[in-house]
């Protein structure tokens, strides 16, 4: 069910939730004070409880009332990349946010979304956490009618069409003197070298694995698959004739080969079709599709290695 900018506002002051547009993917949105509603999107996705959420701001929003002290170079963040594809995680004031919607730990995600019109919801409503708008462990949304395929009725969707980065946003922490990449995404590890230069461990992404309490717990579990088994491949040339391949349009596959597309070689193209692509084999019914890795390993190249090899159970 699609619903218009005014009914989205409405339903989220009334504690319901809806899945909204930004500019990586959409959005399962609810209001970050209200807890049955924030009890609900865990329901509805599936998502087990120890996996945080971020809290969307717009960018009049005052951030002491949530954050408890600044490390160095979270302000140079904000000012490049908001608003934008990037989540910082800052220390949460005590009492200041419910315990389930930053798992308890010590600290909370934020984000100022780029789409206006995600923003001009958010002056209205006020902070909303937003997961991706797909059951838990399935490709993000990056349409209306993915909304509606994993949830049917039970959540209204506004249609903000494609969304233009296709890739989530970029999670950030500090740690030990340094920015880290806890999770990657629509904003590259250059980007973030660029802006904070010192300030920012580019070698590797946070051993998010052995900290305690885990620095970004979403991180552990399995992500964006599609039922079909992905077979990732460096050499296409040794793919099976007659195979499902994710891959490029303008490359050359072995003959009887179904190409579900990945664009023509530009990686901001194949960050966008990425979800797009893993659920239309789904929707074709495949039991398992080869993959082309044969691509570059830095930029958002590197984000779209990381989610394929996710997506595979790599
Ligand atoms: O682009 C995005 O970030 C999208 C759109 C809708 O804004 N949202 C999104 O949310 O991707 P979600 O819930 O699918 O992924 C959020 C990630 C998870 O890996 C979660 O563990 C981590 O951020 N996270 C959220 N709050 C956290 C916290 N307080 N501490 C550590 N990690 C946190
Ligand atoms: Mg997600």
């Amino acid at each position: 069910m699609q619903i218009s900018q005014k009914e989205a506002v409405e339903r989220l002051i009334e504690g319901k939730l809806v899945a909204l547009p930004t500019e990586t993917v959409y959005g399962l949105a609810a209001r970050f004070d209200d807890l049955a509603a924030v009890e609900q999107i865990f329901k509805v996705k599936g998502r087990p409880k120890v996996n945080p959420l971020i809290i969307h701001i717009d960018e009049e929003y005052d951030l002491d009332t949530l954050v408890q002290g600044y490390p160095e170079g979270a302000f140079e963040l904000m000012h490049t990349f908001w608003p934008g594809p990037l989540t910082l995680l800052l220390p949460v004031k005590e009492g200041a946010v419910l315990p389930l919607v930053n798992a308890g730990l010590p600290q909370i995600a934020l984000r100022c979304p780029l789409l206006e019109l995600t923003r001009s919801i958010i002056r209205q409503t006020g902070p909303l956490v937003m997961p991706s708008a797909n059951l838990s462990g399935r490709p993000s949304s990056t349409t209306a009618e993915h909304v509606e395929r994993d949830f049917g009725d039970q959540i209204p969707v506004l249609n903000g069409g494609s969304c233009n980065h296709g890739m989530e946003s970029t999670v950030v922490a500090y740690s030990q003197g340094r920015w880290h990449i806890a999770r990657q995404g629509a904003i590259t590890s250059e980007q973030l070298a660029d802006a904070l230069s010192d300030l920012f461990e580019s070698g590797r992404q946070l051993e998010y694995r052995q900290e305690q309490p885990p620095i970004c717990p979403g991180q552990l579990l399995r992500h964006y698959s599609p039922k079909a088994q992905l077979i990732l491949c460096k050499e296409p040339e040794n793919i099976p004739q007659n195979s499902c391949v994710v891959g490029f349009e303008g490359s050359v596959y072995p003959p009887g080969c179904r190409l579900y597309s990945l664009g023509s070689g530009k990686a901001i193209e194949a960050a966008r079709l990425l979800y797009a692509a893993l659920r239309s084999l789904d929707d074709a019914g495949a039991a398992y599709a080869y993959v082309d890795m044969s691509f570059e390993d830095a930029g958002l190249w590197r984000v779209v290695r990381e989610r394929l090899e996710r997506a595979s159970g790599f």
